[in-house]
């Protein structure tokens, strides 16, 4: 399948340059340049393109006003900002429009990696009824901004915790979320916290990372209806998930940063279940009845609304904001892990199997003593039945402490 992509910059040597840099491309893209926001809606009319990559400064009409009339008329096309770093405030605006944003000059293997990404990933999900459901969302949500002025800190090597501690101070409801969750048992720091600082260093960046992007998730969707889910569970549970996916990771003799990683994907996994609530409020709610009253999985039930799982879904949107493709897979494959299983990583086997321990433990399956066929079918697979008493041990400590929580 190929994909196209539109290129929109009001400076021809600036087209001329990414034409140059992207020759090699031409087999798997389609592509298309334009000089001028209008020039690049009269191009969407004619055919839409999957993927827009704007220039911010243009005359006439400027990037974030061509983006966002791209999103009102063609909502589910990929939004890129490609701007220099001069525009600061302008990219902050721009990331309610964007669904990513890349600094100019930039790299060809950068640019290259970001579209193959959103490519590599439509080929994976875009299955008739998933595309169907997705264009039926009005808007997808962009990347939240308080997340993405911290990824760009933290990618500085000397950035202090102080720092990023009044980078979360700037929103009061963060803050206060955040200090809830380091002061809850959970942590087992003992002290109350009150500064956002500390709170950073106590947890470490990494975590501090996955946290805030949960958390502001949860809170936008919060602000995005009346959801049919009660959120403060999925965030324990997600929690829960998160710790013993980072506990597993470590027990195996694995190294900080892949803990580190899996504790997000632990986070995130089910942020697809709040897409859906929120934005879906009363098809959520059929879900939630053919799951309670008809017996069904939820896997199954979700697929029979929706036409697509909160996996997949959840593992788009992490597509469309350029998180690493590792979590988009531990994500996209957390209920069916045999579909994924070519891809051994360490990420995703601690993720669907944490999800499925804890999940257990729950008794939230229909057997309350098995594991699901897949389940059981993946861990044969993977070879790792003799671990499990093990990882079902520490999944015990984990459940003490979100249970104080
Ligand atoms: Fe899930
Ligand atoms: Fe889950």
């Amino acid at each position: 399948m190929t994909i196209s992509v539109l290129f929109v910059d009001d400076e021809p040597n600036v087209l001329e340059g990414l034409r140059r840099m992207l020759r090699d491309m031409r087999q798997e893209w389609h592509m298309g340049f334009s000089e001028s926001g209008k020039i690049a809606l009269e191009m969407m009319d004619q055919k839409p393109f999957d993927v827009v990559v704007s220039d911010m400064r243009m005359p006439q009409m400027d990037g974030i006003e061509l983006l966002s009339e791209i999103k009102k008329s063609y909502p589910h096309v990929v939004r890129i900002i490609l701007s220099g770093h001069s525009d600061k405030q302008k990219v902050l605006d721009s990331i309610r429009v964007a669904h990513q944003y890349l600094a100019k000059p930039v790299q060809a293997e950068i640019l290259k990696a970001t579209i193959r990404r959103v490519c590599s990933f439509k080929e994976l999900y875009f299955e008739d009824r998933l595309k169907n459901f997705m264009l039926q969302m009005d808007t997808l949500p962009s990347l939240p901004p308080l997340y993405a002025k911290l990824k760009e800190a933290v990618e500085n090597p000397d950035v202090s915790t102080k720092k990023i501690g009044s980078i979360i101070s700037q929103d009061i409801g963060m803050t206060t979320k955040l200090l809830q969750l380091v002061n809850s048992a959970f942590f087992g720091i003992g002290s109350h916290v009150s500064d956002p600082s500390i709170a950073v260093q106590l947890i470490g960046l990494d975590s501090i990372h996955a946290l805030i992007l949960t958390v502001e998730i949860f809170v936008v969707f919060k602000e995005a209806g009346p959801a049919s889910l009660n959120l403060e569970q999925l965030m324990s549970h997600s929690l829960a998930v998160a710790s013993l996916a980072k506990a597993i990771v470590l027990f195996e003799g694995g190294d900080e940063k892949t803990a580190g990683d899996a504790y997000f994907s632990g986070m995130l996994h089910d942020a697809g279940k709040l897409v859906l609530a929120a934005y879906h409020a009363e098809q959520y709610r059929e879900v939630l009845n053919r799951v309670r009253k008809e017996g069904y999985s939820w896997d199954a039930a979700e697929r029979s609304v929706f036409g697509a799982t909160h996996a997949q879904i959840g593992a788009y949107l992490f597509c469309l904001w350029g998180l690493p493709g590792n979590l988009v897979k531990a994500v996209s494959y957390h209920h069916s892990p045999l579909e994924g299983l070519q891809e051994k990583s360490f990420i995703q086997i601690a993720t669907a199997v944490s999800n499925a321990i804890i999940h257990k433990m729950d008794g939230a399956f229909p057997d309350e003593k098995a594991y699901p066929y897949e389940i059981t079918e993946y861990i044969e697979n993977i070879g790792i039945s003799d671990k499990l008493p093990a990882w079902e041990n520490l999944a015990k400590d984990v459940k003490v402490m979100v249970s104080h929580e």
